[in-house]
């Protein structure tokens, strides 16, 4: 995507009711006004909240909402230009029930408050398979502290990606530390019992692994 582009979309993103971009002082000096207040200040509602981590364009976002009018959605990725998109359809097309987030998934637990979201989706996220990169994995241990505290004692995380290294490592990291697996699939379209909304939802990225005939693998987990 050219510059020009993208600072198009950035300016669109500015004027979008449907989109949050506080800064990182914003969120670490505890000044974002919406922490702990998504649901009564955002969708004006006390419909569960679900966060899609790492969401790209946003399109399960958009889709979950279309399919869960009683639930609220957040799509959360660092890249503005990308989720231009989720909110944009979410805008033209009036569903009400998602929002995204510009902010690093570092960051969560400052613009989400303990046990305010009821579920997380982690959607094809890069696996960073190289070891000095396993601070980046987004099921590390850390990051699984992080989701823990701002989801509900009973909230639930999924895992959908076409990397049988991220599936094994995720699988591997839970079950050695406790963690409950709910669920999991290695091949959500040929090996059955997957929920629906996981193979009647594509990403874009998922889209693209399709083609290339990739395998797409789902994990239903909880944090202990
Ligand atoms: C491989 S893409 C997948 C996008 C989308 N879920 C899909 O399946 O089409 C990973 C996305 O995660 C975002 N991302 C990666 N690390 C992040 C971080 N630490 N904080 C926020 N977003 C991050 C990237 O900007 C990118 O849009």
């Amino acid at each position: 995507m050219g510059s020009k582009n993208k600072l198009k979309r950035f300016r669109e993103n500015e004027t979008f009711s449907n989109v949050f971009q506080p800064t990182r002082s914003e969120l670490v000096d505890s000044k974002f006004k919406y922490r702990g207040q998504w649901r009564k200040e955002v969708f004006k509602n006390v419909n569960p909240l679900v966060l899609e981590l790492g969401c790209g364009k946003g399109e399960y976002s958009v889709a979950l909402a279309q399919k869960y009018p009683n639930k609220n959605f957040v799509g959360v990725d660092i890249k503005g230009a990308r989720f231009w998109r989720g909110a944009k359809t979410a805008i033209e097309e009036h569903i009400p029930n998602v929002a995204f987030l510009r902010t690093q998934i570092e960051l969560i637990d400052h613009a989400f408050a303990e046990g305010e979201v009821d579920e997380i989706w982690i959607t094809f996220p890069d696996p960073q398979i190289k070891y000095k990169r396993t601070k980046h994995r987004m099921t590390n241990a850390v990051f699984l502290e992080r989701y823990k505290k701002v989801l509900k004692p009973e909230g639930v995380v999924n895992l959908k990606t076409d990397s049988e290294f991220m599936h094994g490592y995720t699988l591997g990291l839970l079950h050695g530390a406790g963690h409950e697996v709910l669920y999991a699939n290695h091949n959500v379209y040929k090996q059955e019992g997957s929920p629906e909304e996981v193979t009647s939802i594509q990403t874009y990225y998922e889209s693209q692994y399709l083609e290339q005939n990739k395998p797409i693998t789902y994990i239903r987990f909880k944090i202990k």
